[in-house]
């Protein structure tokens, strides 16, 4: 295990929160508690909020990301966003496969790793969530689950464009609901990930993929979560909307 080779990466997941007015004020007031990080620090934003996010984290270390993207270039799909729109407007991330859009909007692995050729082949770093129900855990299938819809999100994913692949272990029973996997769960679920990732593409291949942990990770257990030996970083929902509880993580991962 080899942490030094991965750079961690803190993300922020305003889900359907902020104003675009919100979302500038939020970003002034987090850019210089974050300016010193050293670890990629990245704030994913609803789609009508990029373009003041942008402009607000314009000359800081501070990325931008959507919260989706959609597979096909261009036509009839009412509501979605597709790749070039996103570039032009100056994204850089984008979250990919989050359990709410499995949940409340038919996201299945095969959209996945749609959107995931899609966001790779335009350029864009994915943040792929994957993460398992209480139920699946409880049966005992974590590992397996954890490795098949790590397998299928980066279906015909090449190994140089791993590069640009993040994914984010988010047990499904974790997120928003104040329970946090303990420690030594979000490694564990971590290693499932990056096993599935070495089982496809090699070991020293895997040992260079950021795999970050999601679930109610906050300005309190961040520092014990990202000490982690797998666990390089943070998808975060409810903690990345306090400009201060955000920096305390970005700090703990800095480290
Ligand atoms: P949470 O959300 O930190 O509010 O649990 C994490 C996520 O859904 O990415």
């Amino acid at each position: 295990m080899n942490k030094a080779v991965r750079k961690a990466v803190i993300a922020g997941n305003w889900k359907m929160n902020k104003t675009p007015s919100e979302a500038k004020a939020l970003i002034e007031e987090m850019k210089p508690l974050v300016k010193d990080a050293d670890c990629d620090v990245v704030l994913c934003v609803p789609f009508i909020d990029i373009p003041a996010a942008v402009e607000a984290a314009k000359g800081s270390n501070i990325h931008i990301g959507a919260e989706n993207i959609h597979y096909k270039e261009s036509g009839a799909y009412t509501g979605e966003v597709s790749a070039a729109m996103l570039k032009e407007a100056g994204v850089e991330y984008v979250v990919i496969g989050h359990s709410e859009r499995r949940t409340y909007f038919g996201e299945t692995d095969q959209t996945v790793n749609l959107r995931t050729l899609a966001a790779l082949n335009a350029g864009f770093k994915a943040i792929i969530c994957v993460g398992e129900t209480l139920e699946q855990r409880e049966l005992g299938y974590t590992e397996t689950l954890l490795k098949y819809q790590t397998k299928m999100a980066l279906t015909n994913v090449t190994e140089d464009q791993l590069k640009n692949v993040i994914i984010a272990y988010e047990p499904v029973w974790a997120i928003g609901t104040g329970v946090t996997a303990s420690a030594d769960q979000a490694d564990e679920g971590n290693g499932f990930v990056r096993a599935a990732i070495a089982e496809a593409y090699g070991k020293d291949a895997a040992e260079r993929v950021t795999v970050q942990y999601g679930g109610s990770m906050n300005a309190k257990n961040a520092d014990e979560l990202v000490s982690k030996v797998n666990v390089d970083g943070g998808l975060i929902g409810g903690a990345s909307l306090k400009a201060v509880d955000f920096s305390v993580i970005v700090k703990a991962a800095s480290k």
